[in-house]
């Protein structure tokens, strides 16, 4: 009948203990091939080492403008740290849009954009002509040389600029301050999102050695020991690494538990064959597993009367935000239909009870994921430490993390079973990035200037 027909097709994106211990395994064999200098070239999950070699310690201090670019908002800031007894940070955000045109545009119009936002950020600011050390967090996989040299490997998420892989951001955006030739910028540190968070969270809890986003897309940065970062020289202490997670999957070694509709998404994507586990995991691409299930069971007669309408047709109508409404607790049928309803879907009860249970299932499998890839890069850090038990703090940010009603709870859970030696407490970073850039910014002028 018809229910047993849906949870036939429902059944594989439901994951056993076994296949998340599984999953765990898988990453942490990544991991160990791209931390490796033999295989980094082959492997997918990229583990690029950042240049950030310390969490914060509370002796930052300074004015720094940060760019928080790659989320759902491009941000401007102006951060001040104070250390000693009015140890703390203050900021002031303006937040600017940019438009599809510009993501899919060339790099010059991009980055003339970037440009023109900090020009009306600092006039805003009254601060016109005077120049602060920047921080950028730029949340894309890049190669780091050094702090302040990036170059882009690919763009992710929504962003498809041309003439920007394979070149340095640091370059590209001054490069569009001097077309403009009216202010000029000492970019002194480029650091992803991941990196910004662990260190805005680190600033408040000297536990937290792992950053962890999931909104727009997914991935996660945790201290690794100097001798495992093999593509860096020097055997001594700690270097923050960049997992791009996101892109665990795409030799093929997740092809078992990826579904038709996991492909579809895939297919329809700015990346096709890119980013497979981010794909499975974050908020650009559930609302789209979550549409192309419901297409599969309309064709088949099984929900909305086996009536696509336009609107199921349209790609993108499922964002986060939806998801995590319809999934709230308190939320009557009737409201899911109205949410529905809004939509454009005109929906029967037993539609909306599918819909939900849809819902339910996709976002469920992606916590549990996440779980599992955070299972193994807790595991790795106790292990290489060779403590039989670990006690770390995950800083987390993302609007999928922070909005869904049940993504925390899940991939908390999933963490702890599937790795019982770490003690792991996760803490929402509430204050973005940027200030975890503004406090790395704060280190390396600090370092400068004692070198001079
Ligand atoms: C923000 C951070 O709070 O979260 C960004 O400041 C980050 O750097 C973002 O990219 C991630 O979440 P989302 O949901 O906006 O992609
Ligand atoms: C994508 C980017 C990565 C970023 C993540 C979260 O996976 O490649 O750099 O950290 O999204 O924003």
């Amino acid at each position: 009948d018809q229910h047993r027909a849906r949870q036939k097709t429902l059944e594989p994106l439901k994951l056993s203990h076994e296949q998340l211990l599984e999953v765990k395994r898988r990453m942490k064999i990544e991991m160990e091939r791209g931390l490796n200098k033999e295989t980094h070239a082959i492997a997918p999950i990229k583990m690029l080492p950042t240049y950030v070699c310390a969490t914060p310690d509370g002796t930052e201090k300074g004015d720094f403008l940060a760019l928080d670019l790659g989320g759902t908002n491009f941000r401007v800031l102006l951060v001040r740290v104070r250390n000693g007894k009015r140890r703390g940070v203050e900021m002031h955000n303006k937040i600017y849009s940019i438009p599809q045109e510009v993501m899919h545009g060339t790099g010059d119009e991009l980055f003339d954009h970037i440009v023109q936002c900090i020009a009306d950020f600092l006039e805003y600011m009254g601060m016109k002509g005077v120049s602060l050390p920047l921080g950028f967090t730029f949340s894309f996989p890049c190669q780091q040389n050094s702090l302040d040299e990036s170059i882009l490997l690919q763009w992710t998420k929504g962003f498809k600029a041309s003439g920007c892989e394979g070149e340095d951001v640091v370059s590209l955006l001054k490069e569009a301050i001097h077309r403009r030739e009216d202010f000029d910028l000492d970019v002194v540190a480029v650091v992803n999102d991941t990196v910004g968070t662990m260190m805005t969270c680190g600033y408040e809890d000297p536990h937290c050695e792992v950053g962890l986003i999931v909104g727009t897309g997914s991935n996660a940065c945790y201290m690794e020991e100097m001798r495992n970062v093999q593509l860096v020289e020097g055997e001594e202490g700690r270097m923050c690494v960049n997992m791009e997670w996101g892109a665990f999957g795409d030799n093929g070694c997740l092809d078992d538990l990826r579904t038709e509709f996991d492909v579809a998404v895939d297919v329809l994507s700015l990346n096709p064959g890119k980013q497979r586990f981010e794909k499975m995991i974050s908020g650009m691409y559930l609302g789209e597993i979550v549409r192309n299930i419901l297409i599969d069971f309309t064709k088949r007669g099984l929900l909305f009367r086996g009536r696509i309408s336009e609107r199921l047709k349209t790609r993108g109508i499922f964002e986060t935000k939806f998801l995590s409404q319809i999934e709230s607790d308190c939320l009557a049928l009737l409201q899911v239909r109205a949410i529905l309803h809004h939509l454009g879907l005109e929906s029967t009860c037993d539609d909306s009870i599918i819909v939900k249970e849809v819902c339910t299932v996709v976002a469920q499998r992606a916590a549990q994921l996440c779980g599992a890839g955070m299972a193994a890069v807790v595991d790795k850090i106790r292990e290489n430490r060779g403590l039989d038990t670990l006690k770390v703090t995950v800083g987390v940010d993302g609007t999928l993390y922070k909005l869904h009603p049940h993504f925390a709870k899940v991939m908390h859970k999933t963490v702890k079973d599937l790795a019982p030696k770490c003690d792991v407490s996760f803490l929402e970073s509430e204050d973005g990035s940027g200030k975890g850039a503004a406090l790395i910014t704060a280190v390396a002028c600090r370092i400068r200037e004692a070198g001079q």
